[in-house]
């Protein structure tokens, strides 16, 4: 009977276990890259896009659900509220104003600040263990103020930070050593933005310091900050946006959340003795921040990471309101 067939019918594999779910805030270029990059690398079991441009949502939740029909994300795709992004398990914050060219991320504050209050204002009451996930710009500044609008602990308010500085700085590394980007282990500290600081001291590959490294006595390390400093504006130079980058870390970001991978990750957030939020290696998972970890810097470093923090404070200062 049919009942003994079905036995032999292997159960269907649930790839998650319960079902997660990542809201995304602006459905633009980078919104749309990261929803892309979730369902290629599947971590959630839904993704929802909320943008109040509905027509055009609506055309990228379709053209990106053409993406996973066949076969290889379970991961679903469909258009949302705010009210419905703040009971999800992530919420990434992308909407607002993107640099043009010869902005810095810094002048985009005050049209980006109104926009996430509004957001944040639309999608109370939050779940209690939902995660905020900041990627507009300036970040370091806008996840202040998500943590301060949304009410939310410190360890749920995240942003995407100097976790691509880093990337680059790796891979501008790697080039020059020829080793892969992902064996060297190096942080940029302090803001995504102008003042950001490139932790030399504690660069290391497979445990060797950066100056014992051969061949690595000859890298210029200020031009190599420099480039790493200026990469986005190159890249918006010629493209008008970065999307891919960004879109990368938020995915790997979103992972080692939503999988409690305890990836060590410098991303921003608050930062209890500088009252400011900016990056510093952070332990991610499912939580959040689960603890921040204090690189041995050099002296000069600290200062340089001090200043940023001093940085940050005073624009957080200008635009409190
Ligand atoms: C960049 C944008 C995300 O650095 O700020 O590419």
């Amino acid at each position: 009977d049919w009942l003994a067939t079905a036995s032999f019918i292997p159960p269907v594999l649930h790839v998650f276990d319960t079902a997660s779910r990542i809201a995304i805030i602006g459905a633009g270029s980078v919104g749309s890259t990261i929803a892309y990059t979730l369902l290629t690398n599947p971590v959630a079991s839904e993704i929802l896009l909320v943008d109040p441009q509905e027509q055009f949502r609506d055309a990228q939740v379709q053209d990106l659900s053409d993406a996973t029909y066949h076969g290889n994300t379970s991961t679903l795709v469909r258009a949302g509220t705010h009210k419905e992004a703040g009971q999800c398990d992530i919420v990434v914050i992308t909407a607002g104003a993107k640099q043009k060219q010869g902005e810095s991320r810094t002048d985009l504050i005050g049209r980006n600040q109104s926009i996430l209050r509004s957001v944040v204002d639309d999608m109370k009451p939050f779940n209690e263990t939902t995660v905020l996930l900041l990627i507009a710009n300036p970040v370091d500044i806008l996840t202040h103020f998500a943590f301060k609008y949304s009410g939310l602990p410190k360890e749920q308010v995240i942003g995407s930070g100097t976790f691509l500085d880093s990337a680059r700085l790796r891979g501008a590394l790697a080039a020059k050593v020829g080793v892969s980007a992902s064996s060297i282990d190096a942080y940029v500290l302090g803001e995504h933005g102008n003042s950001q600081v490139a932790a030399w001291s504690c660069v290391a590959i497979a445990g060797v310091p950066l100056d014992q490294f051969p061949g690595a006595e000859q890298i210029d390390r200020d031009a190599v900050s420099e480039d790493t400093k200026q990469k986005a504006s190159t890249i918006i130079d010629s493209k008008g946006a970065t999307v891919f980058g960004i879109g990368s870390v938020t995915a790997s970001i979103c992972k080692s959340i939503l999988f409690d991978q305890r990836n060590i990750r410098p991303v921003s957030h608050y930062q209890e003795d500088m009252q400011v939020c900016l990056s510093k290696p952070a332990v991610l998972g499912r939580k959040g921040v689960a603890s921040t970890v204090q690189l041995p810097i050099s002296s000069s470093e600290n200062e340089a990471l001090l200043q940023s923090a001093s940085e940050m404070r005073k624009i957080v200062g200008e635009s409190e309101r």
